[in-house]
């Protein structure tokens, strides 16, 4: 007997309609699993980096993505909130007057005049000193006058080893699973390889860019 076609008889022993029940009761269960857990990965994608002007594929766009990493450096995290989530706590009349004094230097006298009152009005509700961001003094308003420069190396370095190790987990469990399904078709087996091959080429090609 050659070695092909040993190699021929394990791939063909190793089916799932061969497995106990123990077996495929285990990896159907991590199927599931893991097909929901990739819903709530689709849905955590579009929460975080929703756009803000409702553009973009299911309300993801390149520009949002971009904003997040690499931040939107023509605008402070302030604006860059004004113009999202945090706008509806404004009238376009405060929001204009707010983005007016940040781009003139968000200078101490003109926000004790000028825009003080409607932070206190607006925001320090939820936004108190005690809170995970203050705005409640010209300091605490002041940091987030500064430019977004998104998530920065530091965080792009943990979200990274995190990811790696963690997807490499999932994607082995799934493509372990995958190799033990059986294409009937002749001359479809590729198509196996690539669902194996592409996640984790997918991740490290996404990762290092
Ligand atoms: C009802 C509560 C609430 C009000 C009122 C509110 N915010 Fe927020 N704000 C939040 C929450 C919750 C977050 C965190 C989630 C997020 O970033 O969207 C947040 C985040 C922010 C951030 C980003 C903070 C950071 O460190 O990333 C800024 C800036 C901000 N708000 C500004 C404002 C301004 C300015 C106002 C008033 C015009 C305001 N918020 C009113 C609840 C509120």
């Amino acid at each position: 007997m050659g070695n092909k076609k040993s190699d021929v008889t394990l791939g063909e022993i190793l089916r799932i309609y061969r497995m106990p029940m123990s077996l495929r009761l285990l990896f159907l269960m991590t199927a599931i699993s893991l097909t929901i857990g990739y819903v709530f990965n689709l849905a955590q994608i579009m929460v975080h980096h929703h756009d803000n002007n409702g553009g973009g594929f299911l309300g993801v766009s390149p520009e949002s993505i971009r904003a997040a990493y690499y931040g939107k450096r023509d605008a402070s995290t302030l604006e860059l909130k004004l113009d999202g989530a945090m706008g509806r706590y404004v009238t376009p009349e405060e929001k204009s007057a707010i983005i007016f004094w940040i781009r003139n230097g968000s200078n101490e006298e003109l926000y004790h005049t000028q825009v003080r009152d409607m932070f206190e009005r607006n925001c320090v509700l939820c936004h108190s000193a005690h809170s995970f961001r203050s705005l409640a003094s010209f300091e605490d308003v002041k940091k987030v006058t500064q430019i977004n420069r998104g998530m920065g190396l530091e965080t792009l370095v943990r979200v990274s080893h995190i990811h790696f190790n963690g997807m490499t987990a999932l994607f082995f469990m799934s493509g372990l699973i995958t190799c033990f399904a059986s294409i009937r078709v002749g001359g479809w087996r590729w198509v196996k390889w690539v669902v194996i091959v592409l996640p984790m080429a997918a991740m490290i090609a996404d990762i290092l860019s």
